[in-house]
């Protein structure tokens, strides 16, 4: 899986099963191509891209079109499918995954849900859901009650469909262990390393679901720490620092760019061992969305085993700020390799094919 020298480390190539790359009627956030050169600079050779674009991804028409566009990318694309009116458009689109939003089961219910869960028990989709129930937002409140009722939603779908169901972005150590054996789970870097208490700028730490208290943060850690959780994944949100700057600042944080240096920050601390680095951020996430990522089929990253600090204005997409500014982390990436050729921090960029 790994190979180790001094100063180097060659690992499979990082796969994020959670971002959003924007484009369309949103690329003054991020365009697709922005979105790749951070993921590149991130060490991730392949993602999984949300469907809350401008138009929202409902239908197989624009599943396909987007599909389209991001297989012109340097890293391999994937794409959840959103929620559509009518289920019968999954046995036309044939996605892998479909994402479901609280805005998504506020409108549709989730009588609506449970169709779709049919529908992907036999189509054999996985549904990613955002797991906060609608039902427990209070004016701008989001408490942690939304997820663990959403999980008790869910786990009650399982049981009648049967669908494969993954939970992304889990904020409480309580959703690991209460989906043991029913669904996968990931954790996003900020909801394991940022909390209420150490994530001060109110608007850069915004993001749905909403930072937790320290305890609550802790507990989730020691989850990742002992195995409880399955993948981990960015939910890499960009904005403008202008939309983030104004008075009603959107949700969402971007870190694709130093996600992998932040777990293998929790490497050096002894918190999860090297396996598990690539398990979380690159084998259990290329099983679930069916990429083949291995060192020998030339997807890996070289990272450099050296203490760094974050600065935003070092990231290589449209998003060039973020709450992580001036943590200190351990092990830059030096390059990735994908399709053939292998991607230099300096901008460089050679074949893998031999020299004719
Ligand atoms: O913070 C968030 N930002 N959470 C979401 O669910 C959506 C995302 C976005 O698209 O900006
Ligand atoms: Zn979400
Ligand atoms: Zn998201």
């Amino acid at each position: 899986l790994v190979q180790l020298s001094n100063r180097y480390l060659i690992l499979p190539g990082m796969v994020d099963l959670h971002v959003h790359f924007r484009d369309w009627g949103l690329s003054h956030k991020e365009t697709l191509e922005g979105g790749a050169r951070a993921a590149l600079a991130g060490g991730v050779v392949a993602v999984a891209d949300m469907p809350n674009t401008s138009p929202h991804i409902r239908t197989a028409e624009l599943y396909r079109k987007r599909v389209e566009q991001g297989s012109g990318l340097p890293i391999l694309y994937k794409l959840h499918m959103g929620v559509p009116e009518k289920v019968a458009e999954l046995d036309q689109a044939r996605p892998r995954s479909v994402k479901i939003y609280p805005e998504d089961v506020a409108r549709f219910g989730w009588q609506h849900v449970e169709k779709l869960a049919e529908r992907c028990a036999t189509l054999r989709c996985v549904l990613v859901f955002h797991c906060e129930d609608p039902a427990y937002f209070r004016n701008g409140e989001r408490p942690p009650d939304a997820e663990v009722a959403c999980v008790e939603k869910v786990r009650q779908i399982v049981h009648r469909t049967g669908a494969r169901v993954h939970l992304t972005h889990i904020t409480l150590p309580y959703t690991a262990e209460a989906t043991r054996g029913w669904a996968s789970v990931d954790a996003t870097p900020h909801h394991l390393l940022l909390d209420v208490d150490n994530c001060k700028d109110p608007a850069l730490c915004l993001v749905n679901p909403r930072l937790r208290t320290p305890e609550i943060r802790k507990r989730l850690l020691a989850a990742l720490a002992s195995g409880l959780i399955d993948i981990y994944a960015t939910d890499h949100a960009p904005h403008t620092l202008e939309e983030k700057r104004s008075g009603n600042p959107p949700p969402g944080i971007c870190s694709i760019d130093i996600a992998l240096s932040l777990l293998l920050s929790l490497w050096k601390r002894g918190v999860v061992s090297l396996d598990d680095v690539v398990r979380l951020y690159s084998f259990r996430p290329s099983r679930l969305l069916g990429v083949d990522v291995d060192v020998a089929r030339g997807l890996f990253t070289v990272v450099r085993l050296e203490e760094f600090e974050i600065r935003g204005s070092d990231f290589a997409g449209s998003c060039k700020f973020t709450p992580f500014e001036k943590f200190k982390a351990f092990g830059q990436v030096e390059a990735t390799a994908v399709r053939g050729k292998i991607y230099f921090k300096t901008g460089e960029t050679y074949s893998l094919q031999p020299p004719q």
